[in-house]
């Protein structure tokens, strides 16, 4: 029983899909091509722009470089001002070096592999391409294709991870119709843009509404889920480097925290002062070193102690000539950097 519904929401859906699409798909320009450096370079300027700003760059791109050697013999600035105003100019530049890998290659490339391969191209950008230029079986998978599918089969697994791109990518290439990508993936884009919307979905009126997964468990405002991005805070410190007669003062960081088993001069953590009633040298202020989930914003003071201060516990004196047998963090290795000699 339940598996016969399930086989119905499958069958059911790529057809009800292309069917919905040659009715309500968009009448975009690039769909009116077959040239692949056409459709290309629709994908790259589509990727973080608006269709209607897209559409006018696009023409704007193809009536100054029609072609891909073209593109690919013009200088890098010229393609920048013609990029102007569409911004991530990496986009601009990439697509200018892929242009002329293409004309290297001597052809575009008609494989799946062989347009991931080309700078700038990721794995969306490249099924893309192949399904629509060449009719490639491949998922071109979107925020659109996401949201369509999360919402349609109820799907929770957070789309923002690489189970979520491996799950989606997976479940968008079981339900490609053979021979039909290209029209598949524009229509779950169309789908997603017209109909199956972020906001105030048009339930009412969606041909898939009868084994919609989120509707029939009133999950649709739910899906797709998105796990909260990992806040990446600012963290300051100062590390102190007291020497005195060619000692340094180090201490063993110890378990509970980042770098543990590491030595380190004397670290203030915060906006913590330390008087050291003796002249203190800056080094650097506000460098900045970065972790997975933080990032540390360190100043590097340098103390030169005329007599032997007492130290906290924990710290220990060494020869400054023996600091190279101490493992220490990176931003340790940099403070020393910083030290006149
Ligand atoms: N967004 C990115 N590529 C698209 C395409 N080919 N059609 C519609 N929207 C898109």
């Amino acid at each position: 029983m339940i598996f016969d519904y399930i086989c119905t929401m499958i069958s059911t859906f790529a057809g009800t899909l292309l069917d919905w699409f040659s009715r309500y798909g968009r009448e975009l320009p690039w769909r009116q091509t077959h040239d692949p450096y056409a459709i290309w370079l629709s994908e790259v300027i589509l990727q973080q722009t608006r269709i209607q700003q897209g559409r006018d760059y696009w023409e704007r791109f193809l009536q100054r470089f029609p072609t891909v050697e073209l593109l690919a013999a013009a200088t890098e600035d010229e393609v920048l001002r013609l990029w102007q105003g569409l911004g991530y100019y990496s986009r601009a530049r990439n697509l200018h070096k892929a242009a002329q890998q293409i004309v290297a290659l001597g052809a575009f490339p008609t494989t799946l592999e062989g347009i991931r391969s080309l700078q700038g191209v990721g794995d969306y950008t490249a099924a893309a391409v192949a399904s629509i230029a060449f009719g490639v079986d491949a998922a071109a998978v979107d925020g659109n294709v996401y949201r369509v599918l999360s919402r349609y089969f109820g799907v929770e697994t957070p789309i923002n991870t690489p189970q979520g791109k491996r799950d989606f990518t997976l479940l968008a290439t079981s339900l490609l119709p053979a021979g039909k990508a290209g029209a598949f993936n524009q229509a779950l884009m169309d789908f997603g843009a017209i109909q199956c919307t972020p906001r105030s979905p048009r339930c009412v009126v969606c041909p898939l509404v009868e084994t919609c997964e989120a509707l029939r468990t009133g999950r649709v405002d739910d899906l797709p889920v998105k796990r909260p991005k990992t806040k990446v805070l600012e963290r300051r410190l100062a590390y102190i480097y007291i020497r005195y007669k060619g000692e340094v003062a180090i201490h063993r960081r110890g378990a509970g925290d980042i770098w543990q088993g590491l030595w380190e001069p004397l670290l203030l953590e915060g906006d913590a002062q330390f008087d050291a009633g003796l002249p203190m040298l800056l080094l650097a202020k506000d460098v900045k070193h970065l972790l997975t989930h933080r990032i540390l914003l360190a100043d590097f003071y340098l103390v030169d102690a005329k007599e032997k201060p007492s130290l906290p516990e924990g710290y220990i004196w060494i020869a400054e000539s023996e600091l190279d047998r101490y493992a220490k963090p990176r931003l340790v290795e940099r403070l020393l950097e910083y030290l006149p000699d």
